[in-house]
């Protein structure tokens, strides 16, 4: 009895706010051969990731997270914009389908929708601009409809030059957003505001070091800088934190003092450029890790941080058209192995991170140069086109595959053409030049890769561009019933 009356009375409903208490993670599939959904999800509850940020409401993703706790946000690509923001009918079919139908109890825990990816992004020449807000304020709205608002906000994961310090001035607190974009992003922030939805930007440091010769390479690392920024009586030893309080400070001249702020994409890629390697990319990660997790925030903003590591997997169907290194953002290889150590509590230790289980390889088989061919002259041409249609990346200048020699340039590019079509016969051909090996031609610092053994996508002829680079800070309600 007196149980029951314990029962009764501390029916409690606790509400507890974890503002980022782990780290999440983005899981593109822009790659020719896919790792099985269910695998992968379950790589993730194996390392212990509590969030997830999708590109599009893949449906074999989504199937292979029901029933997991993983808090998901949920992207509406960019090139269906125009048709969200044409009318509330399009959001509302959109919402039924790819959130409604896996937000029960026990299905998918669904908290954000992204309505785009970096719309504002110079690249794109504005063509976005004018469907964003009717999107974001449809997709809102089909979200209340069907009583998810509550717990489902929809925000818009930005680019990082929407905001801008100005270069007579280059310091956080002169932060503003950029005039082209100012009045939009605005309005947006005001429907935001209204809607206790997050303001979502991705900050990428690396970024920050490809783009410029002069930038000193330790500001873009969290171990500190020989050439801190001064700013009002702040330091900034690296470029995130500076980056970060120039948004802080824009949306406080905004009148947005206390807005959420979710880094929908951060990372570091470990090939494709010379500062795009294993070592740095274990160096900025973990750094920024400890960095987000010790809860001292930035100079302007105390607290955890809220992010998303950009990214989970290797895609070698991303467009390379920003350069080489995109295909290589992945804290996991494309075939699901853990890259380099990563502690993703952000301790600091050398925690292995646990690789997808169970891939099945197609057979260990390689396309290489015929050591007695010929017709070399027939090299050039043929390189280019089987480069061309699969992945060379890692031949580049200050790249894992660099150091080879024209013939193991050519091996190089005959087997990635020969593992990307799956291993057929005829595509180990390229004018006589090539044959099927069972010697693995690998080094140690370059791979010759095996594909694995699942279906390819043919992604390689979709929209390339839309899942260039691309958010999240979470509240759960625990109900707890003593
Ligand atoms: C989501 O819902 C719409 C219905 O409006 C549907 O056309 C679309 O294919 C669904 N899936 C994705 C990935 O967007
Ligand atoms: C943007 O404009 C440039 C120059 O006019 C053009 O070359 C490019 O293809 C355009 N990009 C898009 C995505 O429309
Ligand atoms: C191998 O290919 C890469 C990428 O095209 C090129 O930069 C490099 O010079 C080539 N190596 C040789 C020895 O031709």
């Amino acid at each position: 009895m007196a149980s029951f009356y314990y029962y009764t009375l501390f029916l409690v409903m606790a509400t507890v706010c974890s503002q980022g208490l782990s780290v999440g993670v983005n899981w593109g599939t822009m790659a020719t051969h896919q790792l099985p959904a269910d695998m992968v999800v379950q790589m993730l509850k194996n390392n212990g990731f509590e969030k997830l940020k999708l590109f599009e409401a893949d449906e074999s993703i989504l199937n292979a997270l029901v029933g997991t706790e993983i808090e998901v946000m949920l992207a509406i690509p960019n090139n269906m914009l125009a048709e969200m923001s044409s009318g509330l009918d399009a959001a509302v079919s959109w919402v039924d389908a790819n959130v409604t139908a896996y937000v029960y109890s026990g299905g998918v825990n669904i908290n954000y929708v992204a309505v785009g990816n970096e719309p504002t992004l110079q690249t794109y020449n504005g063509t976005y601009l004018s469907y964003m807000l009717p999107a974001l304020r449809n997709i809102q709205e089909a979200l209340n409809r069907a009583g998810h608002g509550d717990r489902i906000k929809a925000t818009i994961p930005f680019n990082a030059d929407v905001y801008y310090s100005p270069d007579s001035d280059p310091v956080p607190s002169a932060g503003d957003f950029r005039p082209e974009v100012r009045d939009l992003t605005l309005e947006i922030l005001q429907f935001l505001h209204e809607n206790s939805a997050p303001f979502t930007v991705n900050i990428y440091p690396f970024l920050s070091l490809y783009g410029n010769k002069n930038f000193p390479i330790d500001y873009a690392f969290f171990e500190g800088s020989n050439v801190p920024i001064k700013d009002q009586g702040l330091t900034y030893t690296n470029v995130f934190d500076a980056n970060f309080d120039t948004l802080v400070s824009a949306l406080n001249k905004a009148g947005y003092p206390d807005m959420e702020i979710i880094v929908g994409e951060v990372g570091w890629p470990t090939d494709g450029d010379i500062h795009a390697n294993v070592e740095n990319a274990k160096r900025f990660n973990q750094g920024l890790l400890q960095h987000i997790m010790s809860g001292e925030g930035t100079p302007l903003r105390k607290g955890k941080i809220n992010v998303y590591l950009f990214s989970l997997i290797d895609e070698n169907a991303k467009s390379i058209a920003p350069g080489n290194f995109e295909r290589h953002w992945g804290i996991f290889e494309f075939d699901g192995m853990p890259k380099y150590e990563l502690d993703l509590a952000g301790m600091q230790e050398d925690r292995t991170l646990i690789p997808v289980e169970g891939v099945v390889y197609m057979v260990k088989r390689w396309c290489v140069l015929n050591p007695d061919a010929t017709n070399l002259g027939d090299l050039p041409n043929n390189i280019n086109y089987a480069c061309s249609l699969s992945d060379c990346t890692t031949l580049g200048y200050g790249c894992s595959c660099n150091h080879l020699t024209v013939r193991g340039n050519a091996s190089y590019a005959f087997n990635m053409y020969y593992q990307i079509k799956s291993q057929n016969i005829w595509d180990c051909d390229f004018d006589g030049l090539a044959m099927i090996t069972d010697q693995d031609p690998s080094e140690s610092s370059c791979q010759f890769p095996i594909m694995i053994d699942y279906g390819s996508s043919g992604i390689l002829h979709k929209g390339l561009f839309e899942v260039l680079l691309t958010s999240l800070s979470v509240c759960i309600l625990f109900l707890l019933v003593l």
